[in-house]
């Protein structure tokens, strides 16, 4: 066994993190707001063309400030994708609403705008959340489409596709309010953190009084909402700053990992990985592969990685078949039986993507599945 892990995805710094960490440090701004924190508003702001930023301890914080953006409230309905991380639909719970969870679409295994039609003519939601897994962005012009015909505001849940774009608009901008993560092992981190974009200036405004124990503007402590300790670090904003000043970098060499992970499956024809088409670009934060009619599942390969310290994983378990999420309302995009993104739950694994594996490396991975075949 290799005596060094393959990881999955970890953090990779590539240049002034630490510089700016020790800036943060030197000018004691070791607190939840200031000049990074700024600063790292700022860059979104100017990278996605839009006016409102607030940075966030997690992305999970900003999907939950997104929630109450949007009005939701007790007895409220929220379609959400079906085939995503239970960060997604959570925070409809913290609001005391009804998640009602819709099955991916084949091809980019997001949101079906065919299943999404199917639960409008049974529910009006005060808000859908529309999440692009693994970076591959959803089918967003029909599904915000739908969306706005039944005048109900998205909720993009890009956490995993910051760098992505779809008929070349960039992921993070399609919603009234728009999610990005910063965790570990995302495409560029703070170690932990999130971004909410929204585009009025007046709503980032607000998600920042809400993070901020919803303080009024009194000398004293006044409150007349409730509030929440959701700000990010000016320390982690300090390495978020730097990791942003590579993004396009680590882009470019997760879509290279991507491109030999096809080259060097090419002769199998059991494997299929998830491609985009021409209206998307993924970063292909992680790459995906998907089995066809194999007889080697997905578990086998995840075990014989593992045997040679190298980390897989499974796809997410789709949330209608979540024990604590089982009792709530489920679109299936087929007629009958399994729904896509049960399917792709079967037969679906996450390769290893990580930007500090080397081509010899990546090599060993499919060295290892290969042999399986
Ligand atoms: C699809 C999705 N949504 C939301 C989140 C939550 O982000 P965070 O971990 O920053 O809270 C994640 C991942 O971590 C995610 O993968």
């Amino acid at each position: 066994m290799r005596s060094k892990k393959i990881f999955l995805a970890s953090p990779h710094m590539m240049g002034k993190e630490l510089d700016y960490v020790k800036e943060a440090f030197e000018t004691n701004w070791v607190a939840p707001l200031g000049p990074f924190v700024n600063k790292l508003e700022d860059l979104f702001k100017e990278y996605m063309g839009v006016d409102g930023a607030c940075a966030l301890a997690s992305g999970t914080a900003a999907l939950h400030l997104a929630m109450k953006l949007a009005g939701v409230k007790k007895g409220d309905y929220v379609f959400c994708s079906d085939l995503t991380f239970s960060a997604s639909c959570n925070p409809i719970i913290y609001e005391g609403a009804t998640p009602v969870f819709i099955d991916s679409e084949p091809g980019s295994y997001n949101m079906s705008p065919v299943a999404l039609e199917k639960a409008f003519l049974k529910y009006t939601p005060k808000a859908v959340v529309i999440v692009s897994l693994y970076g591959m962005p959803a089918t967003m012009d029909k599904l915000v489409e739908i969306c706005k015909k039944h005048n109900v505001p998205v909720i993009e849940d890009s956490a995993e596709s910051l760098g992505s774009t779809y008929k070349g608009q960039k992921l993070g901008t399609f919603g009234e309010y728009n999610v990005i993560s910063f965790n570990g092992n995302k495409i560029i981190t703070t170690s932990g953190g999130g971004m909410l974009l929204t585009k009025r200036a007046e709503d980032a405004k607000k998600a920042l009084f809400w993070a901020t124990q919803s303080r009024e503007p009194e000398r004293h402590y006044e409150h007349k909402e409730i509030g929440y300790n959701y700000r990010l670090s000016n320390v982690c904003a300090a390495i978020g700053c730097g990791q942003f000043e590579h993004l396009d970098e680590l882009i470019k060499i997760k879509q290279d990992i991507f491109n030999r992970y096809v080259e060097g499956f090419k002769d199998i024809p059991e494997i299929e990985m998830l491609k985009e088409d021409n209206d998307r670009v993924s970063t292909h934060w992680l790459s995906i592969m998907r089995l066809n009619n194999s007889k080697v599942k997905p578990l086998e390969i995840i075990e014989e990685l593992e045997k040679n310290n190298i980390e897989s994983r499974p796809i997410w378990k789709p949330m209608h078949m979540q024990p604590i999420f089982k009792e709530y309302p489920f679109f299936n995009h087929n007629e009958s039986g399994l729904s896509v993104g049960e399917e792709l739950f079967q037969n679906g694994l996450c390769l290893p993507s990580d930007t500090n594996m080397t081509k010899e490396e990546q090599e060993e991975v499919i060295g290892v599945i290969k042999s399986l075949f």
